[in-house]
């Protein structure tokens, strides 16, 4: 009997990989792997990808500004990004949502869901045990929002309140390592149910990455980002480790951020997602919803 009750999330996480294996595998003969099988995975300079012709994307929906979907299709900050480096492959992006854990523990890689992941991932000295980092995209820290007028400004003003988290993430890192503040700790699947639990008066604050909660907030006039915490995060792409077919793909993608920042193609995105161009204040973008 205790073998039979697998947790919820346990058996979520174990659909969404079995899912993308079905997938990956209607387009070989093998069934166990279609990567080096022939001719129809190889992008341009021999790389190999999971699905012929295509850099599957693994991220974790949903994350305005950096992915979202709009119009039934994934769009944001990171897809862009990662459109630049999948056409210098001769690849056409296909993006694939899952749990973040299995993102960043490197699960997605080793089960063939995709050949890289996007997610507004902060790199992290942990997680590159697990994974193969790209070059830093994009800078963050980590920030907390309120309903206005809640009159809390700080982590110590929420003393005997609830503050959400978003599992498995470096907001959730940095509540723990703050938890001497005297808060409680309420942990949520995604940011959407995080923020929506913020509105519904269900949680106090939540912390989140600054992008996505002023994002949020442009949205929601009702809630409003109170503090920034300086945590000098990174956002880096992330494929398998120790594989040399990724490192490759991640050498391309690392050749299209630096060839992006040189012809002003990610200031026109980083404009597009964010209502200005890096390193001016941002405090919103212009174009995206929460969902
Ligand atoms: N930057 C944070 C982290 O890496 C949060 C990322 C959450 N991303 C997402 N797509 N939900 O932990």
């Amino acid at each position: 009997m205790p073998n039979l009750s697998l947790r919820p999330r346990a058996v979520v996480a174990a659909l969404a990989l079995a899912l993308p294996l079905g997938l990956a595998a209607c387009g070989s003969s093998g069934g166990e792997q279609n990567t080096g099988s022939g001719s129809g995975s190889t992008a341009a300079g021999g790389i190999q990808t999971v699905s012929p012709g295509k850099l599957t994307v693994c991220t974790h929906l949903s994350y305005p500004p950096f992915q979202f979907n709009k119009d039934g299709k994934v769009v944001g900050f990171d897809v862009d990004v990662v459109d630049r480096a999948a056409k210098s492959m001769g690849l056409t992006q296909d993006v694939v949502d899952i749990d973040f854990e299995q993102i960043t523990t490197g699960a997605v890689f080793k089960a063939k869901k995709c050949d890289v992941a996007a997610a507004g991932m902060t790199i992290t000295d942990e997680r590159k045990k697990a994974v193969l980092f790209s070059e830093p995209y994009f800078d963050a820290t980590q920030a907390l929002i309120v309903k206005k007028g809640a009159g809390v400004t700080d982590l110590a003003a929420l003393k005997g309140k609830k503050l959400g988290v978003q599992t498995g993430t470096t907001g959730q890192e940095y509540a723990k390592k703050n938890a001497s503040a005297g808060f409680s700790a309420v942990v949520f699947e995604d940011l959407p149910t995080s923020l929506n639990a913020l509105k519904a008066g269900r949680v106090d604050a939540t912390i989140n990455d600054n992008g996505v909660l002023f994002d949020f907030a442009k949205q929601n006039p009702d809630t409003e980002v109170v503090a920034e915490f300086a945590t000098g995060e990174q956002y880096g792409v992330a494929a398998k480790k120790d594989d040399p077919n990724a490192q490759q793909i991640i050498t391309k993608i690392n050749e299209s951020i630096a060839t992006s920042k040189q012809d002003g193609s990610y200031d026109e995105t980083y404009k597009k997602w964010f209502g200005t161009a890096p390193g001016e204040k941002s405090t919103a973008a212009p174009s995206s919803s929460a969902g």
